[in-house]
């Protein structure tokens, strides 16, 4: 009998990574999205297949799965700034009640949840670098508030079906993560650089682009959170790349990647951005005998081929959903 996994935000940029890897491993995948930021093309491939069905839902609303359930990663809600600062109403309802239902589901079906937490319930870090036990600096009320509130509460609420209800959970603290399939226009460092060296822009940073991030490749991400997925550890789980680097280095190494003859510019700093990022992963270490394999160099790489390979007009789309009308 093949193990049954739900993922929700399947459509995503990690989702649908997701999906390709429990196929991969031999589960039946039921994929749920609402199609809010994701993208159908990221899973047509996996359409056709007897073992993946998709469902166009909203986990905000009751979930209702037919059968067993083994699994459920639930990483429904939008990620980047662009998204979250337009729709700050769906992102709160998606990680509060979107993960109160698939909690709920978790109990009746006693399957293992996964919950996709962030490095942004870090908030604007006065610790460096990030360990789990740091209980971060955010600020509820501001523009991000929205996003790191409901993943704060996202984790609060997974401790006390855990503690309540003896619910299996898991917790990833994910950090900045790249690759093929991220939207070119979602507004994230890599796919802005990226797209303004393709279509010859100058590229755009915040203040003097002294602020770092730390950039994992989708693959090693994804393996970090299967092996946690198994593993038996409840309280949160740091996976991210420990490699920092200042984004206005991480400009030049897309300038010298793409070949573009173009400057780096400044642009004012928005609020809250934070200063610096970077995981601590000990723990993943330790537990898990998980850490980064895929260097910058390489997982830039197959990136860049692939925003080359797409349709040149994709290139000069700007948000192609209106998403403040659906911010209700
Ligand atoms: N990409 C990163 O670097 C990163 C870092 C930290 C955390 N995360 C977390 O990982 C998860 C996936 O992020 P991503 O980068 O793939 O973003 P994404 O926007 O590409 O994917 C999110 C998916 O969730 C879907 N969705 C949103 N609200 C929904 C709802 N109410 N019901 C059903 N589906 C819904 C969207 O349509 C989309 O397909 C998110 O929970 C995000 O907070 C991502």
């Amino acid at each position: 009998m093949k193990k049954t996994v739900l993922i929700t935000g399947a459509a995503g940029f990690l989702g649908s990574h997701l999906c390709d890897r429990f196929i991969k491993e031999g589960y039946h995948v039921i994929a749920m999205d609402n199609l809010i930021t994701g993208d159908m093309r990221n899973i047509e491939h996996l359409m056709k297949l007897e073992h993946f069905e998709f469902h166009h839902h909203d986990v905000t609303k009751h979930i209702h799965i037919v059968g067993e359930l083994d699994y459920i990663m639930h990483f429904a809600s939008p990620a980047s700034p662009i998204d979250y600062l337009k729709i700050p109403i769906q992102t709160l309802k998606v990680s509060s009640l979107g993960t109160h239902n698939v909690l709920g589901l978790a109990r009746v079906k006693k399957a293992r949840v996964l919950v996709a937490s962030t490095s942004e319930v870090y908030g604007d870090p006065t610790v460096h670098p990030q360990t789990e036990e740091y209980w971060g600096n955010v600020n509820p009320v501001g523009p991000r508030g929205c996003y790191d509130e409901a993943k704060r509460f996202m984790e609060a609420i997974t401790m006390a079906y855990h503690n309540t209800h003896q619910v299996e959970t898991r917790i990833v603290r994910i950090f900045n993560t790249y690759g093929p399939r991220m939207r070119l226009n979602d507004g994230r460092v890599l796919p802005a650089f990226i797209g303004q060296a393709l279509r010859g822009e100058d590229l755009t940073m915040f203040g003097d682009g002294s602020q770092t991030r730390s950039f994992c490749y989708v693959s090693d991400l994804v393996d970090g959170i299967y092996r946690l997925l198994l593993s038996d550890y409840v309280m949160p789980v740091n996976i991210g790349n420990p490699s920092e680097i200042t984004i206005k280095e991480f400009g030049e190494e897309i300038l010298k990647l793409t070949g573009a003859k173009q400057k780096l510019i400044s642009l004012a700093l928005p609020k809250d951005d934070p200063k610096q990022r970077r995981p601590d992963i000990s723990k993943a270490k330790a537990l898990l005998d998980w850490e980064p394999k895929v260097n910058r160099a390489e997982g830039l790489k197959i990136t860049y081929e692939y925003f080359k390979s797409l349709p040149h007009d994709e290139l000069f789309k700007t948000e192609h959903r209106d998403l403040e009308k659906l911010n209700k």
